[in-house]
């Protein structure tokens, strides 16, 4: 009997709830699925708890949905967008690994997000944020060079923006809401264009005048995983 009340209880508690509160944005034919995270980093299936900095772990199941409501909410929509943007993400946080710069240890002051973004730009995302401006406004003030701004100060400013939603989030928000236009590397339509284009120069235009580091080898075996599995 107890039983039983519990399980009606449970029904009306849950028909209540979904109705009230719509806690899932509805499955989008477009989304990233965590299996094909694990198509392009394996090392995603887990996390493992022996390893180094595992507090800041993410696996392919946790991540995707926050990526796939980031691309959403930036209205990023093309393939090879996606793939230029993921495959960074990848890159920088050694396959979701971790969140913030650690090397050399202790690691750059202030940089982090899951495109490991530098201070400066940690910086104005915090101020960028409703949810978090005011703290970061408090905390940092309204210039991320300052020179009075602490190492310490510039952890904190970080730790603003290391929930998951915001962390997953901010590749697309550099992508298109950065800078001093709040265009990010939209302001350049050329640029955006020869991503959605899925060129091999395309993307190199995108990491060299955009995010301002230099084509190797191995981050473009990212990309050119990442766009062959997100297109088939
Ligand atoms: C887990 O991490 C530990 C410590 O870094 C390492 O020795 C071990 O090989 C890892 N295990 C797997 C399955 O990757
Ligand atoms: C589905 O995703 C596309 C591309 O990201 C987006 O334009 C569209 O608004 C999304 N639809 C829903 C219902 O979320
Ligand atoms: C702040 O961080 C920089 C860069 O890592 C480092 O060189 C400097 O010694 C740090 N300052 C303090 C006071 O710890
Ligand atoms: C920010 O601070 C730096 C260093 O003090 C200064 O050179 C720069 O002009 C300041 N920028 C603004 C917009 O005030
Ligand atoms: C815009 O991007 C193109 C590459 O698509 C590049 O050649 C050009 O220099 C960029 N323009 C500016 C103003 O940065």
């Amino acid at each position: 009997m107890m039983l039983l009340s519990f399980y009606i209880f449970s029904l009306f508690f849950n028909a209540v709830f979904s109705m009230v509160i719509p806690c899932h944005r509805p499955k989008n034919s477009s989304d990233i699925t965590p299996f094909q995270l694990t198509l392009i980093a394996p090392s995603t299936r887990a996390c493992n708890i022996s390893a180094p900095f595992t507090d800041e772990c993410r696996t392919a199941e946790q991540a995707a949905p926050f990526i796939n409501k980031a691309f959403d909410d930036y209205a990023i929509s093309s393939v090879g967008e996606k793939a230029a943007i993921l495959s960074l993400m990848l890159f920088e946080t050694g396959d979701f690994k971790f969140d913030r710069n650690h090397f050399p240890a202790p690691g750059r002051p202030g940089q982090g997000t899951r495109n490991l973004m530098t201070f400066p730009f940690v910086h104005q995302y915090a101020l960028d944020t409703p949810s978090t401006h005011s703290r970061a406004l408090a905390l940092a003030g309204p210039n991320a060079t300052d020179p009075s701004i602490t190492n310490d100060t510039m952890n904190a400013v970080r730790d603003l923006v290391l929930g998951d939603e915001l962390s997953f989030a901010s590749a697309m928000w550099f992508y298109k809401a950065s800078g001093p236009e709040r265009a990010g590397c939209t302001a350049n339509q050329s640029l955006a264009d020869g991503l959605v284009a899925q060129t091999r120069q395309g993307w190199e235009d995108y990491i060299t005048g955009c995010i301002f580091t230099s084509v190797t080898e191995d981050r473009a075996s990212v990309w050119e995983k990442t766009l062959s599995v997100l297109s088939s």
